[in-house]
C-alpha cells in the first residue's frame, strides 16, 4: 500500500478537523454554579431543577412550578452568536408547537421573542405569536461569560410532554424582520413535569454529534486500511463534502427561500 507522506499529513489534518468542530461549546454555565443565573434572574430561586439539557450543545435548564399554573425557566447556552431556542411541543415535532427563541445582535442587544412553529419553513415561524401564555414582563435575555440566559414564566396547569431545543449557525442571526434561518443542530426531550426529563436530548438523527464524528471517524479509517490510496483519498473526499449535519432534518428555512416572509415589527 503506497500512502504519500503528504497524503497521510492531509489524513491527520482531516481527522484532527472533525475532532475540533464542536470546541466552539463550551460553557461557562452548570448546574454547579447558580451565581451567575441567581444575579442575572429576578425570579430564580434555589428551588429550581437544574439539567444538563442537551449535553452537546451544552444547554443547561433551569425550571421550577412557582405557582399553582405557573412554570418558571431559565435556559443557559454558550454564545456562538447565533439563536438559541426552547419550544414546547405536544408530540415531540417542531410542527405547531411554541417556542421561546433568543440572541444577541450585532449592536449586542439582546433580544427575546416567542414564535409559532407552523411547519418547516421559515414563513411558517413568525415572530411574537405562539400558544404560550408569558407572564408579563418575565421574559428576559442576559449575557455573562459568554453563556446566554433565556429567562421567562408560563401560565399553564401542565406544561408539555416534550421540550425541542434549537441552535442557529454561529454568525447567522436573525435580521430585522425577526424570521430565522435554519438551524444548526437541534434536539427533542422527552419533559415530565414532575420528574424533570425523562429521556435526555438527542439530536434529531438519532445521533449526538460526538457520534457523527466517531462515525465519521471510524468510516475514515475502515476504508483506509482495506483498501488503495486511490479508492480512500475519493472516499475522504466523499466524506468532506458529507457535511456533518446534512442529515439532520430541515426544520427552520431561510426566508431567502420564500417569498411569504412578511416583517412584523
Ligand atoms: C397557536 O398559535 C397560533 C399562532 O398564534 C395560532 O394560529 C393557533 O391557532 C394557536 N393554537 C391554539 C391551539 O391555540
Ligand atoms: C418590568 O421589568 C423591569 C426590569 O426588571 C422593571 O424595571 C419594571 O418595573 C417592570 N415593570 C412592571 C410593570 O413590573
Amino acid at each position: 500500500m503506497k500512502l504519500s507522506v503528504s497524503f497521510l499529513l492531509f489524513l491527520s489534518l482531516f481527522v484532527s478537523f472533525l475532532f475540533t468542530i464542536r470546541a466552539d461549546t463550551k460553557s461557562t454555565d452548570s448546574c454547579s454554579s447558580n451565581e451567575a443565573v441567581s444575579s442575572l434572574v429576578p425570579f430564580y430561586s434555589s428551588s429550581f431543577h437544574c439539567l444538563s439539557a442537551w449535553s452537546s450543545q451544552s444547554f443547561v435548564l433551569r425550571y421550577a412550578r412557582t405557582d399553582t399554573n405557573k412554570w418558571s425557566y431559565v435556559l443557559s447556552a454558550p454564545d456562538t452568536n447565533a439563536y438559541v431556542g426552547i419550544g414546547f411541543s405536544h408530540d415531540g415535532d417542531m410542527e405547531e408547537s411554541s417556542a421561546m427563541v433568543g440572541w444577541f445582535d450585532s449592536s449586542s442587544k439582546g433580544v427575546i421573542k416567542q414564535y409559532y412553529l407552523g411547519d418547516m419553513e421559515s414563513s411558517a415561524c413568525p415572530p411574537d405569536q405562539g400558544n404560550l401564555t408569558l407572564v408579563k414582563n418575565s421574559t428576559l435575555i442576559a449575557m455573562h461569560s459568554s453563556t446566554i440566559y433565556l429567562a421567562f414564566e408560563v401560565i399553564t396547569d401542565q406544561p408539555t410532554p416534550y421540550l425541542i431545543y434549537a441552535v442557529g449557525h454561529p454568525g447567522d442571526l436573525p435580521s430585522s424582520n425577526y424570521y430565522l434561518d435554519e438551524h444548526h443542530d437541534r434536539a427533542t426531550a422527552k419533559f415530565d413535569a414532575n420528574s424533570g426529563i425523562i429521556n435526555g436530548a438527542g439530536s434529531s438523527s438519532g445521533f449526538t454529534k460526538a457520534r457523527k464524528h466517531s462515525l465519521l471517524v471510524i468510516l475514515g479509517w475502515g476504508l483506509l486500511i482495506p483498501i488503495g490510496a486511490i479508492t480512500t483519498r475519493m472516499s475522504i473526499i466523499c466524506l468532506a463534502k458529507r457535511r456533518p449535519y446534512s442529515d439532520t432534518k430541515s426544520y427552520l428555512r431561510s426566508p431567502k427561500d420564500t417569498t411569504q416572509a412578511t416583517p412584523i415589527l
